[in-house]
């Protein structure tokens, strides 16, 4: 087991995790710890051309079973490349977005493929966060301010609110799943609030 601590934000699109996790990563740093900030997809350089593959252009591009592939081998790429060395040189690794949202957007949006998903992650993905921080929000909220970011990442913010709706349900399942690591915070609060009960939870770990 690496030294270093490894923390996971999730959460539906637009509930605040890219904000939030930049927010912990300052005040870690701040407080004197080695922090790496890094999200998914992405987070090494072949992961981070994954990305554009997955996220840009039409809603049916991929069938969800092709995406699995695609997720799981950005994610393996950006474990041997960036997670693990920094755990194993004792850092802590803040990541947007984690296995969790395979589980959620390929296994539970487009039919059940979550058996699938957790094979592929069984085979593939050797470590799994410490701590999982999930932002919840009302859908609704989370998709306007989501579409107010205006960029071409949009492919799954473009399948709509109803399968928003779905994964903020899943995710909510899932902390109840994983119940050891996963802390659920209120994301309709004024992001200091917020910051505030994300760094309790992570001192409370730490
Ligand atoms: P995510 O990474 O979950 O998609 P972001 O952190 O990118 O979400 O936030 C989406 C948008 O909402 C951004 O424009 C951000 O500034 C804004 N935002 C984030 N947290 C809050 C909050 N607590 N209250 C109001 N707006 C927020
Ligand atoms: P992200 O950039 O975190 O989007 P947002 O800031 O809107 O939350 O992630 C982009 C999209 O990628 C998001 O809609 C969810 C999707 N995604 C998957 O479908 N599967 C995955 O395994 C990951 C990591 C992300």
């Amino acid at each position: 087991m690496s030294k270093g601590r490894f923390i996971s934000f999730e959460g539906i699109d637009g509930s605040g995790k890219s904000t939030q996790a930049k927010v912990l990563a300052k005040t870690l740093v701040d407080l004197g710890h080695d922090v790496v900030l890094t999200r998914e997809p992405g987070g090494s350089v072949g992961a981070e051309e994954i990305r554009a593959l997955v996220l840009q252009g039409d809603p049916d591009r991929w069938s969800a079973e092709s995406e699995i592939l695609l997720f799981t081998a950005a994610r393996r790429d950006h474990l041997e490349k960036t997670i693990l060395p920094a755990l194993d040189a004792g850092k802590i690794v803040i990541c947007d977005r984690f296995a969790d949202s395979t589980r959620m957007y390929q296994g539970l949006s487009r039919g059940d493929l979550r058996t699938l998903v957790d094979e592929l992650h069984t085979l593939m993905i050797p470590r799994d966060p410490d701590l999982t921080v999930l932002i919840d929000l009302d859908p609704k909220l989370g998709l306007s301010r989501a579409k107010a970011r205006n960029t071409v990442e949009e492919r799954f913010e473009d399948f709509g609110i109803s399968l928003q709706e779905k994964m903020r349900v899943g995710f909510l399942n899932l902390a109840e799943e994983y119940a050891e690591r996963f802390r659920v915070i209120d994301g309709l609060r004024n992001i200091d609030v917020v910051a505030a009960d994300v760094l309790d939870v992570v001192q409370k770990h730490l």
